[in-house]
């Protein structure tokens, strides 16, 4: 990846400000290992490989942070019998965090990213001994999707997917083809410039979006312009229960 499509590049007019509180301080660093027990609620830390040699997907950003603990508070037994798939997994701290931590299967979660991304993926589920119950895969947005991953997964995961404006459409074309009638996206956000309000923009023509209301941590990370959505088809089954995310 470039750095133009890093996102808070020194080509943004503005920096990237990581919140100490949600993610340990750190530069843009080389290679190293991280433990994430997300506050305790993971009873074994995470480990996760960081290396930012093949983009910026190889290191921890805030947004996954925020969206690995919400799923790990509020949905730790509703996410068994679940097809899910992760977008833009980067090194899969998301997948891996639910895979750790809340109960799933018998389907196995895809954490998915683009090729460069995938031997950071492989490396880090065994790493943490998940290879039963996570698989990588190469999900290239705007492509088509490949045949491993579920159609219609009934839960995809995305967390800072949105800081490359020449991505969005692409970003757009794959959650129009995943989303089924019954799958909900758990999408979230950084704002970080004006651009990233397009995405929403757009999001909200194509789609149901709500912003969930059941995250004891919301008013917290909001300061840090954080925002997780839950995102539908607007041809869902289950657009008229929107409000209960
Ligand atoms: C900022 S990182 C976020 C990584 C991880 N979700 C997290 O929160 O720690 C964005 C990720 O999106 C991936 N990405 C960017 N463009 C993509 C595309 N066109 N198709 C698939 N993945 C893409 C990048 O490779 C990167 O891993």
């Amino acid at each position: 990846m470039s750095d133009s499509s890093r996102p808070g590049s020194a080509n943004s007019n503005d920096t990237f400000n990581i919140s100490e509180s949600l993610v340990p301080p750190r530069e843009l660093k080389t290679a190293g290992q991280s433990q994430v027990s997300f506050d305790g609620l993971l009873q074994q830390p995470l480990l996760l490989k960081e290396d930012l040699k093949e983009g910026c997907g190889g290191q921890l950003w805030p947004a996954g942070m925020v969206l690995a603990k919400y799923l790990l508070r509020r949905h730790q037994s509703t996410l068994v019998d679940k097809t899910i798939v992760e977008l833009g997994a980067g090194g899969g701290l998301v997948g891996l965090a639910i895979a750790s931590g809340c109960k799933i299967g018998p389907s196995p979660i895809y954490i998915t990213d683009q090729s460069p991304m995938l031997s950071l993926m492989e490396a880090n589920i065994v790493l943490n001994s998940l290879s039963s119950t996570v698989q990588a895969a190469v999900l290239d947005w705007g492509e088509p999707i490949p045949n491993i991953i579920p159609k219609h997964p009934d839960i995809i995961l995305a967390a800072d997917c949105v800081y490359f404006e020449p991505a969005f459409p692409l970003l757009i074309s794959t959650l129009h083809e995943l989303l089924g009638p019954d799958s909900v996206c758990y999408f979230c956000f950084k704002k970080r410039r004006r651009a990233d309000l397009r995405f929403l923009k757009i999001a909200k023509k194509a789609f149901q979006l709500s912003e969930i209301s059941d995250d004891p941590d919301a008013e917290t990370y909001k300061r840090e312009n954080i925002f997780v959505y839950a995102i539908r088809s607007k041809l869902g089954t289950n657009s008229k229960n929107i409000a209960r995310c």
